[in-house]
């Protein structure tokens, strides 16, 4: 535990300096990105990144992603390809993590890749997070600040309820703009969709030219540590309902009668940006949930993956 419990630190050029600071000395801060708010640490360091899986009590084969400032600074990890240039030039920064292979002497944590010859990489486009990477000039691997298999943190106080204690300080800059984890593509192979996420197939396989395999959770060559349930609330939550039944909350896209809208006006880029704080609000009334339909196109696939694994049989 920390001693004086978690810090939060402004995201001005004080409060980045010293989130710049704490990394440097091995310790954990909660840094807002565009997707969620990620928990980070120096990826170089082996003892931060094992801090990180303690403090989120995550499985440890799952392998994290390595945050970095630029499109060159990824290239000093990984091996580049004409894929990842295409990619990274239309998406970076932003919501988008390329899984590529490692370059020697990368220098990363093998507990960041879970000892696989991979390394995923983003740079955000979040000016407090871009600040940050900047200022600390190195890779830090951060995945959900949230404890592992619970929902996504797009805020500061999201982060605080499920980690307080646990790190050294979060860094607040409110709400995050997009609400999803990045879209994360495989490019040592043939170009896969390893998890869909804040920026649309659609988009990403209008760039490439081609249309990417999928390989999605329960497949073997998915994204490891994709556990089927995940941003679970901790009452049941119903899929495709169409009204609420018994004690249930309704949780609503477009024009519905319900008791939280993800989206009235049935605006899916909004829907996201709502999604994981609806569930956080919905959990506290300490009620069964139920969703009403939402489209599976653009980031609706994204948004429809979530409730999925939010609604699938708890691993424990
Ligand atoms: O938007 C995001 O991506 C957020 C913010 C904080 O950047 N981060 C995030 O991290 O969602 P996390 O740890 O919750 O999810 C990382 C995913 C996991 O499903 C993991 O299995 C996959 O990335 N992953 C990491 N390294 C990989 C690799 N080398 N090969 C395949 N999948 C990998
Ligand atoms: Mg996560």
């Amino acid at each position: 535990m920390i001693p004086n419990g978690t810090l939060t630190l402004s995201a001005d050029p004080a409060g980045i300096a010293l989130a710049a600071d704490l990394l440097r000395q091995g310790l954990l801060v909660a840094i807002p990105t565009e997707t969620v708010y990620g928990l980070g640490g120096d990826a170089r360091n082996g003892e931060a990144v094992a801090n990180i899986y303690a403090a989120k009590g995550r499985p440890s084969f799952n392998p994290l992603i390595a945050h970095v400032a630029s499109t060159e600074a990824a290239r000093r990890f990984v091996t580049w390809s004409d894929n990842a240039e295409a990619l990274a030039a239309a998406f970076w920064p932003g919501p988008l993590t390329l899984v590529l292979p490692l370059r020697p002497d990368h220098g990363i944590s093998s507990l960041v890749t879970a000892g696989l010859e991979t390394l995923a990489v983003r740079v955000p486009a979040h000016p407090a997070a871009r600040a940050l990477l900047s200022e600390f000039d190195g890779p830090v691997a951060a995945p959900s600040a949230n404890p592992s298999g619970q929902i996504s943190p797009t805020t500061a106080a999201h982060v605080l309820s499920g980690l307080n204690g646990r790190i050294a300080a979060v860094l607040d800059d409110g709400p995050c703009g997009v609400g999803l984890e990045s879209t994360i593509v495989g490019l040592s192979g043939e170009p896969a969709l390893l998890r869909p996420g804040g920026v649309a197939l659609e988009q990403i396989e209008a760039v490439l030219g081609t249309q990417l395999h999928h390989h999605l959770p329960g497949d073997a060559l998915s994204a490891p540590g994709q556990l089927q349930s995940h941003y679970a609330p901790d009452a049941p939550v119903r899929l495709d309902a169409s009204t609420a039944q018994g004690d249930e909350v309704l949780l609503g896209f477009g024009p519905v009668d319900c008791d939280l809208n993800l989206s009235a006006k049935g605006d899916l880029s909004e829907a996201a940006a709502n999604l994981f704080a609806a569930l956080h609000s919905l959990n506290d009334t300490g009620r069964p949930i139920a969703v009403t339909p939402i489209p599976d196109h653009g980031l609706g696939a994204a948004i429809n993956d979530r409730l999925r694994r939010a609604a699938a049989p708890r691993n424990s």
